[in-house]
């Protein structure tokens, strides 16, 4: 494994398993035993995934001590006006003391207020290192970085082979602020594309690797911490494989030819207020 050292000093792996969309009907659970079982020691969930009581189950079964995995977890915007709570409240859901990661799920609702609740939650030993997500899709999240307590751990956005959001990774770097890539495989709803691009699969074959073993690799050597996400024991286990090979500066250059600098997920954060303050949970 690999670790990325946050600006608090907490020492993260740079692999880790993203559990999003993995349903509480025993899925969840049954993959983050695999991903435990596989050696990963760092979940990534959210409030928004359903399935934190799940991801607990699984913690607890795998007899993997908690001190020695890595929990993230995400708080969603109507939560910001009490965000201690909604640690609080992850907290029992996941059945685990504390949590080493929170980050805000959204630049939406009052983040000024959700940041101190988190603030006050790492005060309080509920919450070792905080962080921001999505922020990059509003136009004035650079605001959010004044008067802050603690400056933000990492921040955790879309990135993959074919976009990189590279002024505002430019902007993270300058706060010293880690960064992190969601959808590093190009996401669920990509029907594995990225994964069979020419430029991956001749990189792949050079070094007797999978294509999605070259994306993660990739993910690691560009400066960014990754959570693939998977429903199959053996996609789990092959991402896990990604530390005997490293990408050549060669490699490099033929996959920066992949990246047409599009979003998966191209909905405008305006057009997607109302689903997330209107989101609805069942805890
Ligand atoms: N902060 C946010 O707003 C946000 C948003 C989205 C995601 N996330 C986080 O990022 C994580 C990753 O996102 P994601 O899971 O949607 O997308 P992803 O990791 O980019 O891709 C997952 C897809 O890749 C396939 N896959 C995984 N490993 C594979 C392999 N070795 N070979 C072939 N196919 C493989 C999976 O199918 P199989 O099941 O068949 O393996 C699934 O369809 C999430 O789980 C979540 O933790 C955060």
């Amino acid at each position: 494994m690999e670790y990325i050292t946050l600006n608090n000093g907490a020492r993260m792996p740079a692999l880790g398993f993203g559990t999003f969309g993995l349903a509480a009907d025993g899925t969840a659970k049954r993959c983050v035993l695999a991903a435990l079982r596989a050696g990963y020691r760092h979940i990534d969930t959210a409030h928004a995934y359903l399935n934190e009581r799940e991801v607990g189950e699984a913690i607890r079964e795998s007899g993997v001590r908690r001190e020695d995995i890595w929990l993230t977890t995400k708080i969603w915007p109507t939560e910001y006006d009490d965000a201690e709570a909604a640690v609080d409240r992850a907290l029992e859901r996941l059945g685990v003391q504390y949590l080493d990661l929170v980050y805000l799920h959204h630049y939406l609702g009052d983040v000024k207020a959700g940041w101190k609740g988190l603030e006050s939650a790492v005060r309080h030993g509920k919450v070792r290192s905080i962080g921001i997500s999505n922020f990059e899709r509003s136009d004035d999240y650079k605001s959010f970085f004044e008067g802050l307590e603690i400056t933000p751990a990492i921040a955790q956005m879309e990135r993959h082979i074919d976009f990189t959001p590279d002024a505002y990774v430019e902007d993270l770097k300058s706060r010293g602020i880690s960064r992190e890539a969601w959808f590093p495989l190009g996401g669920t709803v990509s029907q594995k594309a990225q994964l069979n691009l020419p430029e991956v699969l001749a990189v792949a074959k050079k070094h007797g690797k999978a294509g999605a073993q070259v994306l993660l690799r990739w993910q690691l050597q560009t400066g960014f911490s990754a959570v693939p996400g998977s429903a199959n024991p053996e996609h789990i286990a092959e991402n896990l494989n990604i530390f005997d090979f490293a990408l050549d500066a060669e490699d490099l250059a033929t996959l920066a030819n992949a990246n047409s600098n599009k979003r998966v997920f191209d909905v405008p954060l305006s057009a997607q207020t109302d689903m997330i303050m209107g989101f609805k949970f069942n805890d």
